[in-house]
């Protein structure tokens, strides 16, 4: 076992976190993340609406008695899905711990603080990541280039992120984009981070939803939440990339 600022914060046994994927967020992943001793996110804007969220997170409840958050990514879109309504679910469940990820989260944060929410924001520049730090969130996730998702504007590698970031930010910070197994966890900490954040990890397990359109592409895997990575994990991040992949949402995550 671990123990890191991060664990102690959030209340898990490993400095691990399966970051929100949406697609792939579901209970089943979240719960299976939850009882193997890390911290996994339900995908909130997975859910087509916020009453959706609350009976998932009721699903999760129902599957683990592990502590687990729920992610809510704020990107810019034409038509935003309602935001405060998905906020609101996520307060009423009782949700404790929310992952942030996207443009100006302040109207989010000063809510979930507010209800005695732990708020992980997760970035992709330092400056963002103090901005973060200024709004009043708990955490930071820094997410270098190599992360699937929206990996920012900045195309800063995390070998150069994450030592930057660890010297100008005081809350935890936990690091993100390419960690794949024990071997990133180490090399994480030893650049002055307090934990690590996966996607495509978790997204190549058997607890992975098949259906989500991501997880089609990826090779199929028998490897569980709990087994050592293997080739799957290797399977290219850059692939599994929804920008690319749907080109629907921005590319960024300020
Ligand atoms: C299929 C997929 C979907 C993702 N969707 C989201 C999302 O909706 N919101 C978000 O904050 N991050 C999203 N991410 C990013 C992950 O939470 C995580 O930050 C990233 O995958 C880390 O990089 P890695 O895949 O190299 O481990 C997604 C990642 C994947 C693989």
């Amino acid at each position: 076992m671990i123990k890191t600022r991060f664990t102690e914060l959030v209340g898990v046994e490993h400095p691990i976190v399966q970051g929100g994927m949406q697609w792939v967020g579901r209970a089943e992943l979240v719960a299976a993340v939850a009882n193997a001793g890390a911290l996994g996110f339900i995908t909130a804007l997975t859910q087509p609406t916020p009453d959706d969220l609350t009976r998932e997170i009721a699903r999760c409840r129902g599957l683990t008695d592990k502590p687990f958050g729920v992610n809510l990514t704020i990107l810019p879109s034409i038509k935003p899905p309602p935001h405060a309504e998905y906020r609101q679910a996520i307060i009423e469940s009782g949700i404790k711990i929310v992952e942030t990820a996207g443009n100006k989260p302040q109207e989010h944060v000063t809510e979930f603080k507010r209800h005695g929410v732990v708020v992980v924001h997760k970035c992709t520049s330092v400056r963002h990541a103090l901005s973060a730090e200024r709004m009043g969130v708990d955490a930071i996730s820094i997410d270098g280039f190599e992360c699937a998702g929206h990996p920012g504007e900045d195309d800063t590698p995390g070998l150069i992120l994450i030592p930057v970031a660890a010297d100008k930010v005081k809350i935890p910070l936990i690091a993100s984009g390419g960690f794949g197994d024990g071997r990133g966890l180490v090399a994480a900490l030893a650049l002055g981070a307090e934990g690590i954040n996966m996607g495509t990890r978790f997204m190549c397990t058997k607890e992975a939803p098949r259906s989500s359109p991501w997880r089609k592409k990826a090779r199929p895997s028998s490897r569980s939440v709990n087994s050592s990575p293997g080739p799957a994990a290797r399977w290219s991040t850059r692939r599994a990339t929804p920008t690319k992949a749907s080109g629907r949402q921005a590319r960024c995550k300020g």
